[in-house]
């Protein structure tokens, strides 16, 4: 493993901090890392919950309720804080299709209100993106994602992703921001939107619906739990060297047949309980990440290694929190039965 300089922040920024991922990553933060503050920016769009960070000490933690878009709030709110972590995004590939305007505003202009702040303050930045931004793998090719493999997103959500780093290359290169990259493949865990395909179908069996499941079943997806990408950015933004992207996955490779059979049987229903649907249009086939660079270069190693493990705790989140869910379901499915998913 190289020596890496430390960067040791103590005051950051986590957009999106309201979210799935960036609520588990506020957790996360607060759980391990004791002398770091953490400002939550956050839109609160349909997608954000305060819920998600409630009961975290409030002198480790701040809400504030806003844009990532908003120039003037950011000159107010970056002084002072020593990185950035972006996490704020429109995260939905459906919702994209349906209506991509919002997904070009937030994960676009966003990006780019957010890098000139930096430059302005001259504040470190890390960039949570996806896998998504290399498009897709056939199902019998052998090799997986690297931080070498080109662009080639298919669906609004992913070029939209992909457009935002390509703004975050390009202000490290000309203007020095001292900015680092992850590209993560699918997250699994608890506080997940039910609209995502894993609260989605554990959802609808405890509200005795069918599952649904998309075209032919057998798009591969690369799982890894939420709170191991969280360690994983960690360790990018404090030892990762600027300027560089880090793939982030945990040899999590499974077909949504497989996971929905897993889903089914982990809570007593018989596999073939479920409905075939409208498949996505454009519907990437199969992601997968190689994550040797971050193993090699930051010594990170994933712990949920056990999925099956790690999708019954994630069950187990969803039968004990109804009360968490239960509001966003019902607009969820209207949304999806209007698209014939
Ligand atoms: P999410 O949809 O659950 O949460 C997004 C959060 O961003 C919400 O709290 C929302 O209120 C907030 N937000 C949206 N627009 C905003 C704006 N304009 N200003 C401020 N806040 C805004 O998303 P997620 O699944 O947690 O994804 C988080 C990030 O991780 C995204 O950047 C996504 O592209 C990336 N990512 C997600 C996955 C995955 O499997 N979900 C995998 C790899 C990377
Ligand atoms: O790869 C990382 C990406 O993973 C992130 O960048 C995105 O933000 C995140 O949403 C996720 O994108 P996917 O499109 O892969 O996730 P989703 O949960 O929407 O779907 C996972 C797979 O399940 C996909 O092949 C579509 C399928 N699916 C989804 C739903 C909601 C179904 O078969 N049925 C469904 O009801």
């Amino acid at each position: 493993m190289p020596d890496t300089e430390t960067f040791e922040p103590e005051n950051i920024i986590v957009t999106g901090g309201c979210g799935f991922i960036g609520s588990n990553f506020v957790h996360h933060v607060v759980d391990n890392h004791p002398g770091v503050h953490v400002t939550v920016l956050d839109k609160l769009t349909y997608a954000g919950n305060p819920e998600n960070i409630a009961g975290l000490p409030e002198d480790r933690v701040e809400l504030v309720v806003g844009d990532v878009c908003d120039e003037g709030l950011l000159d107010e709110l970056v002084p002072g804080h020593d990185a950035i972590v972006h996490f704020a995004a429109e995260s939905h590939n459906d919702n994209s299709i349906a209506d991509p305007e919002p997904f070009v505003r937030t994960n676009v202009v966003g990006t780019y209100r957010l890098l000139e702040a930096c430059r302005r303050f001259d504040v470190r930045y890390h960039h949570v993106s996806t896998d998504e931004v290399y498009g897709d793998l056939a199902l019998d090719d052998p090799a997986r994602f690297t931080e070498e493999t080109p662009y080639r997103p298919s669906s609004p959500y992913s070029s939209t992703k992909a457009s935002s780093d390509m703004l975050v290359r390009a202000w490290h290169r000309t203007y020095g921001v001292r900015a680092t990259i992850s590209n993560c493949s699918n997250n699994y865990g608890p506080y997940q939107h039910v609209e995502k395909f894993i609260p989605r179908q554990v959802t609808n069996v405890l509200c005795g619906v069918r599952p649904k499941l998309y075209g032919d079943g057998r798009n591969v997806r690369d799982w890894i739990h939420t709170e191991d990408h969280s360690s994983a950015v960690w360790e990018i933004l404090t030892r990762g060297r600027a300027g560089e992207t880090y793939l982030v996955g945990a040899d999590g490779e499974r077909d949504n047949i497989d996971v929905l059979r897993a889903i089914l049987s982990a809570m007593g229903r018989p596999e073939d309980d479920f409905d075939w649907v409208r498949d996505r249009p454009g519907h990437d086939r199969r992601y997968a990440i190689d994550p040797a660079k971050i193993r090699r270069e930051l010594g990170w190693r994933p712990r949920h290694t056990d999925f099956a493990e790690g999708l019954a705790a994630t069950i187990e989140w969803y039968r004990e929190n109804e009360a968490w869910w239960r509001p966003a379901k019902e607009a969820t499915e209207a949304r999806y039965a209007a698209q014939g998913q």
